[in-house]
């Protein structure tokens, strides 16, 4: 059996810009699998390419053993696939509910009532479905964005710096959350994120981009000790 999801030598230009250059890399199912890099490194576009709201110049994409490039953006819940956004991306003038709902819905994927409440209230959102979502912290508007996207059922689930915004001991709960995530829903998933000591602690393996090119990959332990990731990143940027 080969890896859950296949990024092959992907190639994505915008203009003179090489968002990603010959970019590939596996995610084995199960695994929790962190993308790392500097600003600008092409995160945020693989998981555009990945979602295929961009289709790459050159490469492949392979999901469960078949091309993802032939399915169109609308399909992409319906094969198991499911993001959040770097940046909150809720309807401000719904209920937590109504977004789960709504936000599911455009997504390609209808979900029931019950099983939108069911969703929040394993995300500890039960209490809150009622209320407007825009006027929730921070933090409780990204776990809302991450119900949504459990609502749909995904086998992949791609999650955009969710740990962008919030405070020590948020960031510290969110990593056992995603933990518990992964083990409750039997989820593969794919983090971005620049909080190192979160990226570090719950990744199975970690792949580093930088200038739109992996530079490195391997566990936590050999990517912290990765010259070259040191010294394109966290030498830098390290907590
Ligand atoms: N839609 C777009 N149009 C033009 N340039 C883009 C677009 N999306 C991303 N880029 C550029 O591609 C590069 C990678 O961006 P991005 O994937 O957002 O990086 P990261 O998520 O790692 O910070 C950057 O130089 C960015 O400006
Ligand atoms: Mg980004």
């Amino acid at each position: 059996m080969g890896p859950l999801l296949s990024v092959r030598d992907v190639t994505l230009r915008f203009g003179g810009i090489v968002a990603l250059d010959g970019v590939s890399f596996d995610v084995d199912a199960g695994q929790i699998s962190g993308l790392i890099g500097p600003n600008g490194a092409g995160k945020t576009t693989a998981f555009n390419v990945i979602t295929r709201l961009y289709t790459p110049d050159a490469g492949e994409v392979g999901f469960d053993g078949t091309s993802l490039l032939k399915t169109p953006p609308h399909g992409i819940v319906e094969r198991g696939i499911a993001r959040t956004f770097q940046n909150i991306n809720l309807f401000t003038t719904m209920s937590v509910l109504e977004n789960v709902l709504v936000g599911s819905h455009s997504l390609g994927r209808a979900v029931s009532e019950r099983d939108a409440l069911e969703t929040l209230d394993y995300v500890g959102l039960g209490a809150r479905a009622g209320q407007r979502a825009a006027a929730l912290p921070y933090g409780i508007q990204k776990r809302v964005e991450i119900a949504r996207a459990l609502a749909a059922k995904p086998r992949l689930l791609l999650l955009d710096e969710p740990a962008g915004g919030l405070n020590h001991e948020e960031v510290s709960e969110l990593g056992d959350f995603i933990l518990r995530l992964r083990d409750d829903h039997d989820l593969t998933i794919l983090l971005v994120e620049h909080h190192m000591s979160l990226v570090m602690r719950i990744s199975d393996h970690v792949n580093v981009l930088s200038f739109g090119r992996k530079i490195a990959d391997g566990t936590p332990t050999e990517v912290r000790a990765n010259p070259d990731v040191i010294e394109a990143y966290l030498g830098s940027d390290e907590e």
